[in-house]
């Protein structure tokens, strides 16, 4: 049994210069499909939950396969945690739920309210051995219940350099997530992206032996985007973040990495590819299976960028 906390994992990839890949699941399949890839490059595996994959599929069942894939991957650190929580009694419900980890994101707020909220759950947390995500700055994009700053204006968004110290010393919080010019879902930018580098090393330095998380850290890959496009799909201008440079992000002090949109069109190509080159279809399984293997794929792939594969064993 390795269900854990985040703790070791990111004192190792902080040392190890990589990061511990962080995936939404919102069903069977998509967690199938991830931690099969995980156990075959040993990699540690961070699994997360947002507040809309537990109104889509019951926490009751997210946490039934979860507890399938802990039991079954012994070898495997495995931490389980809550994406994007909106508040306080979000995060306690996911505390109580036995999650290992929360986020409060409270970014859209003023900083002391930020700082209030983000303590508030730490308090909590703490108490029961759970530890705490929390977020300067604010990302772009929109999902369906993260709602972000207009494209443009992310780069007015930053994290501040200047607040971070103070930030982590009064809400306690155990790694923060920092708004360095990504953005949620898949169409992230209208021209090539350039990530805040300075702005992560410059939070580093500030923050020494500290962890960082990277959100919206999927890259959209050109090859999923034109596969769905060519099986009937319609997704024009699609962009996300360029691979190199989430690996540069994971070898400074970005330590968790969260992909969800990737999975989202590696499952979305598939599926549309088995309907289009077999219309009469209609057993799930022979498209929910293709679809699964498609996800264990991206994940294989996604390891090797985050430089995470074969680090298991160093995290438990
Ligand atoms: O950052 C958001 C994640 O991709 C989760 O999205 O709220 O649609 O489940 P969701
Ligand atoms: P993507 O939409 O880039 O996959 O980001 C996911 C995320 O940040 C979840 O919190
Ligand atoms: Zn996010």
């Amino acid at each position: 049994m390795a269900l854990v906390n985040t703790k070791k994992m990111f004192e190792m990839a902080l040392k190890g210069g990589y990061a511990v890949g962080a995936f939404n699941v919102n069903n069977m399949e998509i967690t199938q499909g991830i931690i099969e890839a995980v156990a075959e490059e040993k990699a540690p595996l961070i699994l997360q939950v947002s507040k809309g994959a537990r109104a889509y599929a019951k926490i009751s069942y997210l946490k039934a396969i979860i507890n399938v894939v802990v039991e079954e991957n012994p070898d495997i650190p495995i931490a389980i945690n809550l994406d994007h929580g909106d508040n306080f009694e979000t995060c306690k419900q996911f505390v109580d739920d036995g999650f290992t980890s929360v986020m409060i994101d409270a970014s859209k707020l003023p900083f002391e309210e930020n700082v209030k909220a983000t303590k508030e759950v730490v308090e909590y947390a703490h108490a029961r051995d759970v530890v705490v995500e929390a977020e300067l700055g604010q990302l772009g994009g929109i999902e369906e219940d993260v709602v972000g700053v207009d494209q443009d204006d992310i780069g007015k968004h930053l994290a501040d350099p200047d607040q971070v110290v103070e930030f982590v010393e009064k809400s306690g919080c155990d790694s923060l997530a920092v708004a360095c010019g990504t953005s949620h879902g898949a169409y992230k930018f209208k021209k090539e992206p350039k990530l805040a580098f300075d702005i992560i090393e410059e939070i580093g330095n500030r923050l020494p032996g500290y962890p960082l998380v990277m959100h919206g850290s999927s890259s959209v890959l050109r090859e999923f985007v034109d596969l769905i496009n060519k099986y009937g799909g319609d997704m024009p201008n699609a962009m996300g973040v360029p691979e190199e440079s989430v690996s540069k992000a994971a070898k400074l002090a970005i330590c968790k990495v969260n992909i969800d949109t990737d999975l989202r069109l590696a499952l979305t190509a598939k599926i549309r590819q088995v309907f289009s080159e077999k219309p009469g279809e209609f057993d799930p399984r022979k498209y929910l299976g293709p679809g699964r293997e498609a996800i264990k794929d991206m994940v294989k792939h996604k390891l090797q960028v985050l430089g995470c594969a074969g680090k298991a064993a160093e995290c438990l």
